[in-house]
């Protein structure tokens, strides 16, 4: 049995020094198998494990003397000013972390400054969510259905709210081997009105049916059809082989988004950051990257960027600050992630983000498990 307690905590979170501090202090007031479900991963979690300690795979070497003072990390993306390259990643039901979900997430993200991603399993509706963040520009992600009807439906509802961007979630055409869920029984105690407010309409669909234990087929035909129903730019997450990329691209992905999501798919996948370099360089600054998956750090953004990333987005840490703090709570993950890559910028003497892409970091020669950009060392992986 899930039990459905959700926190309604709104306000400063003190006693936190860094995000993995937050998912200490979330096990304490989030319902176990809430918890599992956002903190756990698939299979034996060695790629959840992985994404975090594949940083340790590059070494960021201090450039000295480089007249460097209250280093900004401001970007334009897409012609939005944001307060940092960091963005809000799509995650599933808020409302498993606190009562407002995310409507207080959205405003969390809208105090910060930066892109809000909607997850097709959001706890709130479409108009909600966009009303909640202000004029934050929104990304849609997309959970392509085997239904036509439904996903035309969603793409002319995301149309409607003046979102920029659909969000093609590859890896999760089955969901991942998640032993926690099973163990702790875990099953969704909250709605999921963009993908149910159509169901609604329709006569003996049920949401297994079209998603969930249902196998989906995705190909690169449906990046077309997204990108040509929609006329919006679509970003394709989910991307881990550098093969993959020209193929993606010639069918009109706008970004590449470079993500195990979290380990939670497939396990014994290559860490993300392991990746990135890789696809960066098959991208060839042809279109946005995208990064997720193991960000904790500042120093994690900064090496993320200077692998290749566009933008980096935040995932679970951001969910334990709205477990713990609401709005406020998710606001104060981004600007602690924030005062720390301003202290990496600072200390390695790059000045802006565009000195940390241009910034060549080195291979750790003293991690045992080190990979370096060489393809055929990462295929050992
Ligand atoms: C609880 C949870 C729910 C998620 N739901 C979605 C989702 O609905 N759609 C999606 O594309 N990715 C989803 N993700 C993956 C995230 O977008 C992102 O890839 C992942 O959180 C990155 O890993 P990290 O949080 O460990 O940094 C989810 C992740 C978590 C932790």
């Amino acid at each position: 049995m899930t039990e459905f307690h959700t926190s309604t905590a709104e306000g400063l979170i003190s006693n936190f020094y860094n995000t993995y501090d937050l998912e200490e202090m979330a096990q304490k007031v989030m319902p176990k198998g809430a918890f599992g479900y956002v903190a756990s991963g698939a299979g034996d979690m060695f790629t959840l494990r992985e994404n975090i300690r594949s940083f340790e795979h590059k070494l960021i070497v201090p450039h000295a003397l480089k007249d460097v003072e209250k280093p900004d990390v401001s970007t334009t993306f897409d012609g939005n000013q944001l307060t940092s390259p960091m963005i809000m990643a799509p995650i599933a039901a808020h409302k498993l972390a606190n009562e407002r979900g995310e409507l207080a997430s959205a405003e969390g993200v809208h105090r910060y400054n930066t892109i809000y991603s909607i997850s097709s399993y959001s706890s709130f509706d479409l108009p909600d969510v966009t009303k909640a963040l202000q004029g934050t520009p929104e990304w849609f992600q997309f959970y392509y259905s085997k239904d036509d009807g439904i996903n035309r439906h969603i793409m002319d509802r995301v149309k409607e709210q003046g979102i920029k961007a659909i969000i093609l979630t590859a890896d999760a055409t089955v969901s991942g081997n998640r032993e926690t869920d099973a163990r702790n029984g875990f099953t969704f105690p909250v709605g999921m009105p963009i993908v149910e407010e159509y169901l609604a309409q329709q006569t003996g669909e049920s949401l297994k049916s079209i998603y969930g234990s249902a196998k989906q087929k995705l190909s690169t035909k449906d990046v077309e059809n997204i990108a040509s129903y929609s006329g919006l730019p679509v970003y394709v997450k989910g991307v881990e082989s550098p093969e993959d990329v020209e193929p993606l691209l010639a069918a009109g992905a706008s970004g590449i988004w470079v993500s195990n999501h979290g380990g939670r798919q497939l396990d014994s996948g290559p860490a993300s950051f392991d990746s990135l370099s890789l696809i960066s360089k098959a991208v060839d600054k042809r279109v946005p990257i995208v990064f997720d998956s193991g960000i904790r750090r500042g120093q994690h953004v900064f090496k993320a960027l200077a692998s290749g990333a566009d933008l980096v987005a935040v995932g679970r840490p951001a969910i334990y600050g709205l477990a713990l703090g609401g709005a406020i709570g998710v606001e104060q993950v981004f600007n602690q992630l924030t005062a720390e890559l301003e202290i990496v910028m600072q200390l390695a003497g790059t000045q802006t983000i565009a000195d940390i892409k241009n910034f060549d970091l080195r291979d750790n020669p003293y991690d045992p498990g080190v990979l370096s950009n060489d393809p055929a060392r990462l295929k050992l992986y």
